[in-house]
Parts: structure tokens; sequence; C-alpha cells
């Protein structure tokens, strides 16, 4: 059945750092999603608090908002079939050590904070996420 969704995806500063950003591009449209927005930005660590604010009770939140906000990221407005669930698949388990073989995360990832990658993870945080960064 045809389910086309948008969802955010985000290479973070460890990979952009690492001159990932080609390769990692590359994973989502060799596995069918269209790149139909993208920029290249540096938040502050403000917008990185409230981009990440469902996590603001968490230990590692402070860490989080700090690490997001310390270089260029790439953000991406991601489209396919059950683009959402699809891109978490790509990306692996939030923890590079558990994700599988072949995913973003397993392939590229640093450690649980050095993640490489952020996706969204409902079709309600895309909705949010997408706005945050185009707005229009
Ligand atoms: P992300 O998908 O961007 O969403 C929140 C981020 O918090 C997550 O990836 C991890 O990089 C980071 N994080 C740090 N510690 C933890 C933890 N213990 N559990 C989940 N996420 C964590």
């Amino acid at each position: 059945m045809n389910n086309l969704e948008k969802t955010l995806s985000i290479i973070k500063p460890d990979a952009v750092e690492r001159g990932l950003e080609k390769e990692i591009k590359d994973q989502f449209l060799n596995n069918d999603f269209k790149i139909v927005e993208e920029k290249k930005i540096q938040i502050s660590k403000s917008e990185a608090e409230e981009f990440y604010k469902v996590h603001q009770t968490k230990p590692f939140y402070n860490d989080l908002c700090s690490y997001l906000s310390s270089g260029p990221i790439v953000v991406m407005i991601l489209e396919k079939n059950n683009a959402i669930l699809a891109n978490r698949d790509l990306m692996g388990a939030t923890d590079p050590k558990k994700a599988k073989d072949g995913t973003i995360r397993k392939k590229y990832g640093i450690s649980i904070d050095k993640n490489s990658v952020h996706g969204s993870d409902s079709l309600e945080n895309a909705e949010i996420e997408i706005k945050f960064f185009f707005k229009d």
C-alpha cells in the first residue's frame, strides 16, 4: 500500500566533522529515499534544547544539547513509503554497539552520543521536527 511519509534526518557533528556527509546521503539515496530539502547549519545550544525538549528530564540532556550545537550539521527532509520506520531501520539502534551490520550507526557511529545520525521516531514528531528546521 502507498503510504508516502516525510521524516526528519540529521547528520550529526561527529559525522560532518569526519567528512561523511556524502557517504551517508548516498545510503539514503541507495535505499530509495528522496531528499526533498536539505541544509547545512549550526544551531545554538538553546535551539538544541528546544529541539530535544522531549528528553529534558533525562540525565544526558545537557550533554546532548551541547553536542548537537557543537559544530555544523546537515538537516534533511526524507521522503519514502513508510519513511519513519524505514529510516529507523536504516539508522539502526541508538547505541552503535547494539546496531545491526549494514546500518548507518553500526558503520559510522562512535558512541551512543556520537551516533552520527538522528531520525524522527513517529509521524507526530516528524511533523514537529520538520517544522522546527523548515518553517515555511
Ligand atoms: P537521537 O536519535 O538523536 O535522540 C536522542 C539522543 O540522545 C540519541 O540519539 C543519543 O545520541 C543521545 N543519548 C545519549 N545517551 C542516551 C541514552 N542513554 N539513551 C538514549 N539516547 C541517548
